[in-house]
């Protein structure tokens, strides 16, 4: 289906080419005085210049071809040369009308899909998840969804940290706290227990105090990168007891992204590609593109046109160590064998920028990536506390996911409570369900309202209230939107049988027009990987909503018809915004 701004632009179109102007010149836009018009039309001043005419005479001979038009109820020509635009009852009415029937709401399916992979998440095992984690979580989860709806083929991996140096932390204070456990025995040759020696509020505080140990101890930093190589080399014990932590750890993860509605399509990580590190490299040595430099393993990535210094990125380190460059270089190298995507897109915080620069250049420079495929940075802001540094627990820790989730659960529920004195009916255990689903929304839209790319401050009271800018407003318009259907069809009313009617007042037309910005606005959120575009669209629409309802006698409109317009309207105002809000990644109670 065409945007609606196509159909306009068309429309004028004709009748500058009607008026003996050019048909390019009929560009309509969003109006920017919306107080006088709805759309308008800047192209008599385009072309006053070549026609050598006053603007307003080309306004003036375009609004006459225009004056029996269908598309446009009101064409005004205002000097200097403006054409100001009111799209017409009807039409509007026919747009509704088709984008109802679709269940894309008119949203056109790409001609050739495309196989994106999206790197999001990217938990360190056994190491808690800090709230960086959860940014990327959160956006990652919501850009995979968007780019599914619009029609793309989409893989989420969540590409764990599981290899490094905190895994040999792990070990070294897991044996400092057992250590007659079967896993240090390397004698031991028989199988090892399926249980894991340890749960996960254990593997919690082991990490840690084994972490903080190391940064004062040089002694026990080295036995950590000594059992780190002794699991990288497939010492069995180490790699028995790494197993064992990741399934602890994954478990958790697993529970924690439940909660907040975030699901992956693959759980590989770090440790998956360590076996095709060896060729890669011999591949890149051989090919010419790796040189030694100061005993490491480097691929120059520097171009001409750089403004700034891109350092070389490095593939080995001096002891022959692979880093975290070689991984994400080899985890390109797997993608492309498995699944051969046309884009691969990172959401990684925004201090990795210059990193993922160097590995992408490498990518394509060693042609690990067809030149066709697409290697995108999704770089995020920081989530500052209200002091404006990096958030932090109240006593200045890392803060755990599940206890921010819990925390916004418990203001939810007391202002769920709050509502109810005020004359809401809903029964303590429904009210903590609700607590729930909303404050998923609190979380996820106070994030995704922002841009990616900037900081935001973490505020609680705001996020979790129904004012404003937030999740739980546009839940708490969705809600208010099923009470309403509900009392309908306890009067006896089916919903299957509603029409959509003409507007019949201002606010029922700009709820409308609302609706008509969908496709265009979830175009262009997929495009520019953009889920706050998404955020600001359902807010402008919920606000049209609200401030329609306020006007509108709905459920006491005596006229049949004209009560199943409004009802008509009113469904499908509810299915676009739960449409959204689940590309954002959180979904509406029934009632709250
Ligand atoms: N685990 C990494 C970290 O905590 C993030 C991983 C991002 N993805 C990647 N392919 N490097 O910083």
């Amino acid at each position: 289906m065409k945007k609606l701004l196509e159909e306009l632009t068309e429309e004028m179109g004709q009748a500058f080419a009607a008026a003996g102007y050019d048909k390019d010149l009929g560009k309509v836009t969003l109006s920017n005085r919306p107080d006088l018009c709805e759309f308008q039309c800047n192209g008599a001043m385009a072309g006053a210049r070549s026609y050598k005419k006053a603007p307003i005479m080309i306004a003036n001979d375009v609004a006459v071809k225009l004056a029996d038009s269908q598309v446009f109820g009101a064409v005004e020509a205002v000097a200097p040369g403006f054409l100001n635009l009111k799209v017409s009852d009807s039409f509007l009415l026919h747009y509704l009308e088709e984008m109802e029937a679709d269940p894309k709401f008119g949203l056109n399916m790409p001609v050739s899909p495309k196989k994106i992979i999206i790197d999001y998440g990217g938990p360190n095992v056994a190491k808690p998840l800090h709230v960086g984690h959860l940014r990327s979580a959160v956006i990652g989860e919501s850009v995979k969804r968007i780019c599914r709806y619009v029609g793309h083929e989409v893989i989420g991996d969540v590409h764990l940290g599981d290899w490094g140096l905190q895994m040999g932390l792990n070990i070294i204070g897991l044996q400092d706290r057992q250590p007659d456990l079967v896993y240090f025995d390397e004698s031991y040759e028989g199988e090892y227990p399926k249980e894991a020696p340890f749960t996960i509020s254990e593997l919690e505080e082991i990490y840690p105090a084994a972490s903080a140990k190391s940064k004062e101890d040089p002694e026990y930093k080295a036995r950590a990168m000594e059992a780190t190589v002794k699991l990288q080399n497939g010492v069995r014990g180490h790699r028995a007891l790494w197993r064992h932590i990741l399934n602890v750890s994954v478990a958790d993860l697993k529970k924690n992204y439940a909660k907040l509605n975030v699901e992956f399509d693959l759980w590989k990580g770090e440790s998956n590609v360590q076996e095709l590190i060896p060729d890669m490299v011999a591949y890149m040595k051989e090919e010419g593109y790796a040189h030694e430099s100061e005993g490491a393993l480097v691929v120059d990535v520097k171009e001409e046109t750089d403004t700034k210094e891109i350092p070389p990125c490095m593939i080995l380190k001096s002891d022959g160590a692979s880093l975290y460059n070689t991984t994400d270089l080899a985890t390109i190298l797997e993608r492309m064998n498995l699944y051969q995507p046309d884009e691969i897109i990172y959401v990684v915080d925004k201090r990795q920028e210059l990193y993922f620069e160097q590995v992408f250049r490498c990518a394509r420079k060693t042609k690990l990536v067809k030149p066709g495929t697409e290697l995108k940075f999704l770089g995020f802001g920081t989530m500052n506390g209200k002091d404006g540094k990096p958030f932090k627990t109240r006593e200045g820790g890392v803060m755990r996911l599940e206890d921010l989730i819990r925390d916004t659960q418990e203001e939810m529920y007391r202002k769920i409570l709050e509502g109810r004195e005020k004359g809401h009916e809903i029964s303590d255990e429904e009210a903590g369900l609700v607590a729930e689903t909303v404050a998923v929304s609190a979380l996820k839209y106070g994030d995704l309202s922002n841009q990616a790319s900037k900081d935001y401050v973490f505020d609680l009271d705001r996020f979790t209230s129904f004012e404003g800018d937030t999740g739980p407003y546009i839940l708490y318009t969705i809600t208010r939107i099923k009470s309403i259907l509900a009392k309908y069809k306890g009067q006896g009313g089916n919903l299957a049988q509603v029409t959509l009617r003409e507007p019949q007042n201002e606010s029922e037309k700009a709820l409308m027009l609302q609706l008509t910005q969908f496709q265009s606005m979830m175009a262009a959120a997929c495009e520019e990987l953009a889920p706050h575009k998404v955020c600001s669209y359902i807010y402008d629409l919920s606000n049209a909503f609200n401030h329609f309802y306020h006007e509108t006698n709905i459920l006491r409109e005596e006229d049949q018809e004209k009560r199943s317009g409004l009802i008509a309207l009113l469904v499908l105002t509810r299915d676009v915004l739960e449409t959204c809000i689940d590309v954002l990644g959180f979904g509406a109670p029934e009632r709250m």
